[in-house]
C-alpha cells in the first residue's frame, strides 16, 4: 500500500468513526470533517481563466470536490502561458503533491513535464486538451473529431448541401482545434460546401472578431461561420454586426454553456452549439479512486450534444452524436 492509499484509507476510516461515533449519540465527538480535511492534495494546473468555459471546469471541479473534504485542490491559472504552466507542473511536483490533474494550454510542450511528474511516481489526470504519448494516468474529454465531424453534417443538411464557408479555428497547436477541424473536414466531404476563409483565432473572442473582419472585407458572400468556440463564433458575429452583414449568414459555435453557447442559440445569435463538457465532476471521480488504488481507463469520452432553438427546451438532441 502506497502513502496516498493510506491516506485515503484512513481518510475514509476516519470518516466512518466518526460516523459511528455521531450515530452514538456522543456531544464531544470531534466533527467528522476536522478529521477528515486535507489529508490529499491535489495540484490543478488551468491553462487560463480568461474564458467563461475554464472558469466553469474549475466550478465543476470545487463542486465535486466540495463533497470530499479529505481533497485539498491548489489551483494555478497559467493566464495562456505555457512555459508558466511548465513550471506548474514542475511547482507540484517539488512540492509532493498527490495527484495533477492538467488541463494544458498546448500538446507538444506540456507533454514532457506530465511524464517527468509520473517518472516522479505523481499520478496526472489530462483534462479536455490532449498531450502526445501516453505518459499520463487518464485523459478525460469529449471526442472532439466526432464534435467537429457532427457540425460538418449539421451545415451541409442545414445549408442544403452548398454555401460559402468562414472556419474560424481553435489554437492549432491544441488537440481540439486539430480535431474539430480534421472532423469538420469530414463532415463536409463530399458536398458543395467550400470553406472560402480560414484562420486561428486561437479560442479568443478578440482575434475572431479581427479574422472576421478580414474575411468580411475580401468576401461579399458569406453563408456561415463555423467557430471552434463559442467565444469565436460570438467574435465573428460581432465583426458581421458592425458591418451591417450579420444577418445574411449563420453562425455556429461548439461549447453550449448554458450562460454562453445556449443563450446565444436563445437570442438568435447563433444557430447551433455543440456541447463541449467540462469534465470536472469525472475528474474528481477518477481522482479520488486513483488515490485509493483503483485501476481507472486510459480515456473517458465524455458525451455531446447540439442545442438549436427548436430543441433547446428539451435540453438539446444527442443523437446526433451517436
Ligand atoms: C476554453 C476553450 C473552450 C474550448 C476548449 C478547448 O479555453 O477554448 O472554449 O472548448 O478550450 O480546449
Amino acid at each position: 500500500m502506497n502513502t496516498t492509499t493510506r491516506l485515503i484509507g484512513y481518510a475514509i476510516l476516519a470518516g466512518s468513526m466518526a460516523f459511528l461515533s455521531g450515530s452514538a449519540g456522543a456531544a464531544n465527538a470531534v466533527p467528522p470533517d476536522a478529521r477528515r480535511t486535507n489529508l490529499v492534495t491535489i495540484g490543478m494546473s488551468q491553462c487560463n481563466l480568461g474564458e467563461p468555459w475554464r472558469v466553469q471546469m474549475n466550478a465543476d471541479l470545487k463542486a465535486a470536490a466540495a463533497a470530499h473534504p479529505e481533497l485539498k485542490i491548489v489551483y494555478k491559472d497559467a493566464q495562456n502561458d505555457t512555459l508558466r504552466q511548465r513550471a506548474h507542473v514542475e511547482e507540484f511536483v517539488g512540492a509532493g503533491v498527490n495527484l495533477i490533474i492538467i488541463s494544458p494550454k498546448e500538446a507538444q510542450p506540456l507533454t514532457e513535464p506530465v511524464a517527468k511528474a509520473m517518472a516522479a511516481g505523481i499520478p496526472v489526470i489530462v483534462l479536455d486538451r490532449a498531450l502526445l504519448g501516453d505518459k499520463y494516468t487518464c485523459f478525460i474529454g469529449a471526442d472532439n473529431k466526432k464534435i467537429g465531424k457532427a457540425a460538418g453534417q449539421w451545415i451541409v443538411k442545414n445549408l442544403g448541401g452548398k454555401g460559402k464557408l468562414v472556419e474560424l479555428k481553435g489554437l492549432m497547436t491544441s488537440t481540439p482545434g486539430q480535431d474539430r477541424n480534421a472532423g469538420f473536414r469530414e463532415g463536409i466531404a463530399g458536398s458543395q460546401i467550400e470553406v472560402i476563409f480560414e484562420a486561428d483565432m486561437k479560442w479568443l473572442e478578440p482575434d475572431a472578431r479581427k479574422e472576421m473582419e478580414s474575411a468580411l472585407a475580401r468576401f461579399d458572400k458569406i453563408d456561415l461561420v463555423y467557430a471552434h468556440n463559442d467565444p469565436g463564433a460570438h467574435g465573428a458575429y460581432l465583426a458581421a454586426k458592425a458591418a451591417g452583414r450579420e444577418k445574411q449568414m449563420r453562425f455556429v459555435g461548439i461549447d453550449a454553456l448554458p450562460h454562453e453557447g445556449v443563450a446565444y442559440v436563445a437570442q438568435g445569435i447563433l444557430s447551433a452549439t455543440f456541447q463541449y463538457p467540462t469534465g470536472g465532476a469525472e475528474a474528481i471521480d477518477a481522482a479520488l479512486k486513483i488515490l485509493n488504488g483503483e485501476v481507472v481507463p486510459k480515456i473517458v469520452v465524455l458525451e455531446s450534444r447540439v442545442f438549436t432553438k427548436d430543441n433547446m427546451s428539451k435540453g438539446g438532441d444527442p443523437t446526433v452524436l451517436k
